[in-house]
């Protein structure tokens, strides 16, 4: 990767609070965890999804004619949630996680429900002019596609209908998984409590980059970060990841039914070299931005890292190329084996799968 800033400091202060072309959201008080966001630029809104709320914002001031929906977890589901033994005001609300844009019309949503996930349509009309801005009354299932737990992240995008969200799906917070769901398939995820697919994973983004001119063989790529693997590395690490799907993979059909049959994943690195020769890794991936160029099959991947170091505290931005990306996901392969079941290169053949269908074998 190439290391763009070094380090980064101070973001917001003071000064630009109070610079005069600052406008500001107060807030509502009843309303906080402003964490899900949806840029709408043609029809100039910013969709912000927070604790019970909904908001659309004018692009060019947030301050005017702000609208707003409030979406509040039923009174059951949060007695439930607090007899659970969560906070009531902290954790048993409706936090909005998942804002994509489903058709010309309508917005797709889900929040958490008070430990409940809830996923529901919102209608924006076509135009701005329409002035609409409502929630459709009915509500589906949420499970796989918001977390329970508010303090968890969520990272979704939806694809023809169809929802791939990288989220944990039980009230406990330990089945992570990526999963699709919605549109006309069967719903398909990683496997469930295997350490060797997803380890303990907090997912920051999901993107979906064509890999030819056939819309066949698009890929999904998934952004995290999570535990190194035992062997991996000697202590206690996180490192960033991407993952690879193909958008087309249905699942196997005699092994890995419902799941994905073209998951891979690769270590994001980004560090830079210390000068007495030791690397200065950025592990802990915070966010994730892609810069499109003329070919859309090769956008520039920005990523946003900081340190797990208790000792140097630091923040980088790297950037990849869509070509060295490729590059790692057409191997060599690690694999475990041997009397330690130690990670060795896999010497078998396997190359990063076509998405032409011919997994579909298995
Ligand atoms: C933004 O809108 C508010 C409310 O309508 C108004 O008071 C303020 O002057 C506007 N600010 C700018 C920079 O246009
Ligand atoms: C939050 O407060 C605003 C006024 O400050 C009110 O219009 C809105 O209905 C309230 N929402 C909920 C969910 O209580
Ligand atoms: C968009 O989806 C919603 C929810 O399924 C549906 O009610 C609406 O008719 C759809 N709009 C268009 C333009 O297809």
């Amino acid at each position: 990767p190439t290391v763009i800033f070094g380090v980064i400091t101070a973001c917001l202060d003071d000064q630009m609070l109070d610079s005069n072309n600052l406008v500001t959201f107060e807030g509502l008080s009843n309303s906080s965890s402003y964490h899900t966001f949806l840029l709408d630029e043609e029809k100039g809104r910013l969709m912000v999804g927070a604790k019970d709320h909904i908001f659309s914002f004018n692009l060019l001031n947030i301050s005017k004619e702000y609208t707003q929906i409030p979406w509040l977890a039923a009174p059951s589901r949060r007695d439930e949630c607090k007899w659970a033994g969560k906070d009531l005001s902290r954790e048993c609300s409706n936090f909005i996680k998942v804002l994509q844009p489903f058709n010309h019309t309508h917005i797709y949503t889900c929040g958490t429900g008070a430990f409940h996930p809830v996923c529901g349509y919102v209608e924006v009309g076509r135009k701005a002019e329409d002035g609409v801005f409502r929630l459709e009354p009915h509500t589906e299932n949420g499970r796989g596609k918001s977390p329970y737990d508010p303090r968890l992240t969520a990272a979704s995008m939806l694809v023809d209908g169809e929802l791939y969200a990288g989220t944990s799906a039980d009230f406990m917070g330990r089945d992570f998984a990526i999963f699709r769901t919605l549109g006309k398939h069967h719903p398909i995820r990683t496997e469930q409590h295997d350490s060797r697919w997803l380890n303990d994973p907090r997912f920051v983004g999901v993107h979906l980059i064509p890999e030819s001119d056939n819309p066949e063989d698009d890929k999904i790529y998934l952004f995290f970060r999570e535990n190194a693997m035992d062997g991996e590395y000697a202590g206690k690490a996180t490192y960033a990841r991407i993952g690879q799907l193909c958008k087309n993979d249905l699942g196997g059909h005699r092994s890995l039914v419902n799941k994905w049959t073209t998951f891979l994943k690769a270590r994001l690195v980004c560090s830079v070299p210390g000068s007495n020769g030791i690397d200065t890794h950025f592990d802990e991936l915070q966010d994730v931005f892609l810069m499109s160029t003329k070919d859309p099959k090769s956008p520039m991947v920005y990523a946003v890292f900081t340190t797990s170091s208790n000792i140097f505290k630091g923040s980088a931005v790297c950037m990849y190329s869509m070509a060295d990306i490729r590059r790692v996901f057409l191997g060599p392969y690690a694999h475990r084996d041997g009397p330690n079941y130690q990670w060795v290169p896999f010497q078998g053949r396997h190359s990063s799968p076509p998405c032409d269908g011919s997994w579909n074998q298995l």
